[in-house]
């Protein structure tokens, strides 16, 4: 049983390359990818550790009317997922520059979510290490994960996620 889970969505862009690098990095045969396109909730029991990744389109059309993308028809179902004994954390796509105003704000919404649960969230990240005016994926002045920018600054990216890896591993078994 591969201990770590990612479930992420969508697939083929920005989002689907992070989770193959991390899935890389940690090891292959310890990291299962789950699209959250078919997923279900009972897809979440076998996994302790739990790893989400998400990126922000289409804020303005979302305003709690869930579009018909993947994460559209899954983020509504997480928070019925049992995560008694869970440690998940979240990483998010966004374009700081474009849209400054609404950075990462996914990652946020999917943070409530998680926190209607009992989920151990780990891996926040200090917002000092980003430019941007808004995001609703600050809570007690951090990042509630780790923001990547593919569009704005791709150059920043392996690195950004290899200190994360390193980070979550005070709390992740890899
Ligand atoms: C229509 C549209 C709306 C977007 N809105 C936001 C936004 O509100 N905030 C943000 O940080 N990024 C926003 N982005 C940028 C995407 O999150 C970014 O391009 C990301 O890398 C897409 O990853 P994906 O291809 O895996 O979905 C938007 C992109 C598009 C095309």
């Amino acid at each position: 049983m591969k201990k770590t889970a990612i479930f992420f969505g969508p697939e083929k862009g920005a989002v689907n390359r992070v989770a193959d690098m991390i899935r890389h990095l940690v090891g292959p045969d310890m990291v299962e990818l789950i699209p959250v396109k078919n997923a279900s909730v009972d897809d979440f029991l076998p996994y302790d550790q739990i790893i989400f990744g998400i990126s922000t389109v289409g804020k303005e059309t979302w305003d709690g009317k869930p579009a018909a993308s993947d994460w559209g028809v899954f983020l509504p179902k997480v928070s019925l997922g049992d995560f008694k004994g869970k440690t998940v954390a979240i990483y998010g796509l966004g374009d700081h520059i474009t849209y400054a105003n609404s950075f990462v704000d996914f990652m946020g919404l999917l943070a409530r979510e998680l926190m209607k649960t009992e989920a151990r969230i780990v891996g926040q990240v200090p917002v000092d290490d980003y430019e941007f005016e808004e995001s609703a994926a600050v809570f007690d002045e951090k990042f509630i994960g780790l923001p990547l920018d593919e569009d704005f600054e791709p150059e920043l990216t392996p690195d950004r996620v290899k200190k994360w890896i390193v980070q979550l591993g005070k709390d992740f078994i890899f």
